[in-house]
């Protein structure tokens, strides 16, 4: 299955390469639970050639075919010319797939899956990543009303500014040829800009694999990565984008942890951030309480002010050009930061 997945994870990951035996497919499915149980076919993992240029179909395929529900995806390593892709599942309800625990393996199988569970078990540990992942599974269906009815008729584009806002991301993205939004959730703006700037590789990053959406541009790519443990390459991107998410990061550790990730992965950053919606007050404290906390269910607590915001970023990222800029609409005030290193 050499396509445009395969080169995608080979050419913007760093996978650890086990000196293993197998290189005869490209992609290895490798499916387990959270108490790291594993799913085989006919005693071996998945080597599927599902012809697919999406992650996101293949999600699909696989869990209509071996009735699945599949939470999260990611690289684990390759094995020579291998890609060994996890895909972490909630239920296994097919028969075809046979339940193995590590201790029964053998052979290769045994050495990917020690690979697996030591480099990876704590991909998901902390209680607030747990419960984001959950949140987006369990209110997905809220999200989409938001989508769809709140967002069209009541938050309109007008009152969100959308294009007043276009043009501010206009500004911000350089023209280039590959970018990364690290936490797309469900919106797009950063993809219709990229598209617009004919950027060659766009890819959009969330750990809620139930907000990402098929694109229909084929140079629209969805990882599914825990963007404080990503093994992403040395500057793989020209740009990266993270928009309304620290807020999302529980501690001021993991805000720096993100900037450091963003600074290692591109060489231009531009981050834009709500600012703390009860020092705004108003409709943006009112819509932050009812709509986003108590409807959405939106798990992120940790908001931060202009003063935070600048600490934040000048404290982490010395020796860089920084450019502050500010948007305001009906949702509240959006603090924005260009970045670039000198
Ligand atoms: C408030 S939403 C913002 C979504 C989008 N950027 C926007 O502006 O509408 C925050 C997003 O961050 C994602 N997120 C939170 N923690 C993450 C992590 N550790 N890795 C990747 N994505 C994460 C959430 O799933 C959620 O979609």
């Amino acid at each position: 299955m050499k396509n445009k997945i395969y080169e995608f994870y080979r050419n913007y990951y760093d996978l650890d390469n086990l000196k293993i035996g197998i290189s005869n497919n490209d992609m290895m499915f490798l499916i387990y639970d959270d108490e790291f149980n594993y799913y085989i076919k006919n005693t071996r993992f998945l080597l599927e050639n599902l012809g697919e240029d999406s992650i996101l179909t293949i999600c699909n395929k696989l869990n209509t075919k071996y009735q699945l529900n599949i939470l999260n995806y990611y690289p684990v390593c390759r094995c020579n010319k291998t890609i060994v892709m996890a895909f972490r599942t909630s239920v296994v309800k097919s028969s075809i797939l046979k339940k193995v625990r590590y201790s029964d393996l053998k052979g290769h199988f045994k050495k990917i899956v020690g690979y697996h569970i030591n480099n990876f078990k704590q991909q998901f540990d902390s209680n607030s990543l747990q419960t984001e992942i959950k949140m987006s599974q369990k209110y997905i269906n809220r999200y989409k009303f938001h989508e769809n009815y709140i967002k069209k008729y009541i938050l309109t584009k007008r009152k969100r500014k959308k294009s007043e806002f276009a043009k501010l991301l206009n500004q911000l993205i350089p023209k280039g040829k590959s970018i990364i939004d690290i936490s797309c959730g469900d919106n797009d703006d950063i993809f219709d800009m990229a598209i617009e700037k004919n950027y060659d590789v766009i890819v959009g990053n969330d750990i809620g694999i139930n907000y990402l959406k098929t694109h229909s541009e084929k140079n629209v790519i969805f990882t599914n990565d825990n963007i404080i443990k990503s093994n992403m390459k040395t500057d793989a991107f020209d740009v990266s984008v993270c928009k309304n998410t620290l807020h999302h990061m529980n501690s001021k550790e993991k805000m720096i942890k993100i900037l450091q990730f963003m600074d290692k992965i591109s060489k231009q950053i531009v981050i834009i951030e709500i600012c703390n919606p009860q020092k705004t007050g108003g409709l943006p404290k009112f819509l932050n309480k009812y709509l986003y906390t108590k409807f959405l269910k939106d798990s992120g607590h940790c908001y931060i002010d202009w003063g935070e915001f600048k600490e934040l970023i000048e404290g982490t990222l010395t020796n860089h050009r920084i450019t502050y800029s500010n948007f305001e609409n009906i949702l509240g005030n959006f603090m924005v930061a260009k970045i670039e290193r000198v």
